[in-house]
Order: structure tokens, then C-alpha cells, then sequence
């Protein structure tokens, strides 16, 4: 069998000492027994084999790598990938409407604003790469099928001339992480719940420039102050406007209330990243 995980390398080695004696003494501390030894590594294959390992690894170990990572990083706050990010979608070109089924549920989101360099020159062309839950807190491909709707609610939008963007999207609902597997389980064996406050993905690009991923999260959601996965930062809570007036909504186009959100992104140069 080729390995592909592992290149030796100075690092991984003083990586690995450091994991296996701190795995050592906390099996010292708490006076594991054999019992609790094979079913935690019984717990582990059942995970594997249930395909959530990423999600499992995701929702306990991301957001403190992203806090390690993002140190020093000028810009827009970063935030976790999570597991349901898909490469390849379609690409639009702003004012853009992701793709999305015929009777998509829920509130039109009118997303809006500018890519810029830290010393505020706008990004023109930056590629947007945007994810999202659909208003039922389902992700197309994971939780709704493709067949349904390949890429719905999933798209690489580029920005205009003037690092503008204009994306039509609905409004997604809170998520709640996989309930019913090995992940689900033991989140509440441990007295945990699965909630994630209603967000949108972000991948943002542009050549000389490092990529911001983050998420934007809806203010006023009622787990914004406690994401399973520990992913929201302040500065990326924002109003989700809700639009509700009759004159409004027809000048939209529209006849129910939507929601708009503005978010400026800043990202650092690839070599300022170097430098942090
Ligand atoms: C995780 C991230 C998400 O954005 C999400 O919707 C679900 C889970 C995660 O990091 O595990
Ligand atoms: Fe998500």
C-alpha cells in the first residue's frame, strides 16, 4: 500500500512525540482501563466507517486551528471551512442569483458589497466562492440531493471592475450539525447540543492575495453564543436586514419580505501573510 500522509520530516517527528506523551499522561490522569481504551478506539472506527471523521475532526479540532492559523493576519477575520465546502462549482459573474431549485424555500438574501487590498484598493474581478445551508438548514450534495439540484445554493462569483458584488441568494437557516451518527452521539453523550447559528461560507481569492475563507453569521440567531464548532467571531456577526415594507418589496420585484446584508472583505497580501 503508498502511503500518501506521510512524509517524515523533522516536524512531524517533534509532532508526534509531543501528541503521543500528551495522549500518555491523559491516560496516567484519568486511569483509563482497557475497557475504555479499545472503546474509544472502537468509537474512532465507527466513525470512520460512518464517513464522519472529517465532520467529527471538523466540528471538535477546526476553530482552533483556524485561532492558531489566523494569528497575526491582517484582514477580514477568517473562520472554519467545516466539511461541506465543494471545489468546482458553477462560475457567475456579479450581479449574480446562485443556482437554487424552482420553489426554493424561504426569504430572498441580497448580498452586497466590496473586495479590497488592506490599503483599500478595491480587488476587481476577485473570485467569491460562496456556500451555504438551503432555509431548511440542508447543504446541497451532503444533506439534498444532487440529483435534485446539483450545486444549489453553491457558486464562484467574480466581483466587478471595482471589486464589487451583487449575489441573490435566500436566507439560510440555523444548522444543525448530523444527529443521527457516531458524531451526533457522543455530542450528546457529553451533554452537547448540534447547533450551529444560521451562517453563509465564504472563499475569497485574487491573485498576489492570500485566500480569506470565512463565514458571515446572522445576527440574532439564537446560537450565535453557542456554535458547537466554536467558529463565530464578533466582526463577522452581521445584520441580515429584514425588509418588510410593502413599497420596498414591490420595487424588489417582490411580494414577500427579504432580507439584505452588506459585508466589505479584506484580504491580505500574500506576502504580508509571509510575513505574519
Ligand atoms: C462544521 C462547519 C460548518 O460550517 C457546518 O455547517 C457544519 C459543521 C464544522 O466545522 O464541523
Ligand atoms: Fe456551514
Amino acid at each position: 500500500m503508498e502511503v500518501k500522509t506521510v512524509k517524515p520530516s523533522a516536524r512531524l517527528q517533534k509532532l508526534f512525540d509531543n501528541l503521543l506523551a500528551q495522549l500518555r499522561q491523559f491516560i496516567r490522569d484519568n486511569q483509563i482501563n482497557h475497557d475504555e481504551y479499545r472503546s474509544a478506539v472502537a468509537f474512532l472506527l465507527e466513525t470512520a466507517a460512518s464517513g464522519e471523521l472529517t465532520l467529527l475532526s471538523d466540528v471538535l479540532l477546526e476553530a482552533t486551528v483556524d485561532q492558531v492559523d489566523s494569528m497575526g493576519r491582517v484582514g477580514t477575520a477568517t473562520s472554519v471551512e467545516g466539511p461541506f465546502y465543494l471545489p468546482d462549482s458553477p462560475m457567475l459573474t456579479s450581479p449574480a442569483v446562485l443556482p437554487h431549485r424552482a420553489n426554493e424555500p424561504g426569504e430572498k438574501l441580497f448580498l452586497s458589497g466590496t473586495v479590497k487590498a488592506p490599503d483599500g484598493t478595491p480587488l476587481a474581478g476577485a473570485i467569491i466562492d460562496i456556500w451555504q445551508a438551503d432555509a431548511e438548514g440542508n447543504y446541497s450534495h451532503f444533506n439534498v440531493p444532487a440529483a435534485d439540484a446539483p450545486f444549489n445554493l453553491r457558486a464562484r462569483v467574480s466581483a466587478d471592475r471595482s471589486g464589487a458584488y451583487e449575489i441573490q441568494t435566500w436566507l439560510p437557516a440555523a444548522y444543525q450539525i448530523p444527529k443521527d451518527g457516531p458524531t451526533g452521539a457522543i455530542l450528546k453523550a457529553t451533554g452537547r447540543h448540534p447547533w450551529r447559528p444560521a451562517h453563509v461560507h465564504f472563499r475569497i481569492s485574487h491573485p498576489g492575495f492570500s485566500t480569506l475563507t470565512t463565514q458571515l453569521f446572522v445576527a440574532g440567531d439564537p446560537w450565535i453564543d453557542s456554535d458547537v464548532v466554536g467558529a463565530v467571531k464578533q466582526p463577522l456577526i452581521v445584520n441580515f436586514e429584514r425588509h418588510t415594507d410593502p413599497a420596498e418589496i414591490k420595487a424588489r420585484g417582490l411580494d414577500q419580505p427579504f432580507r439584505t446584508a452588506r459585508y466589505d472583505f479584506i484580504l491580505p497580501t500574500a506576502e504580508a501573510r509571509k510575513a505574519a
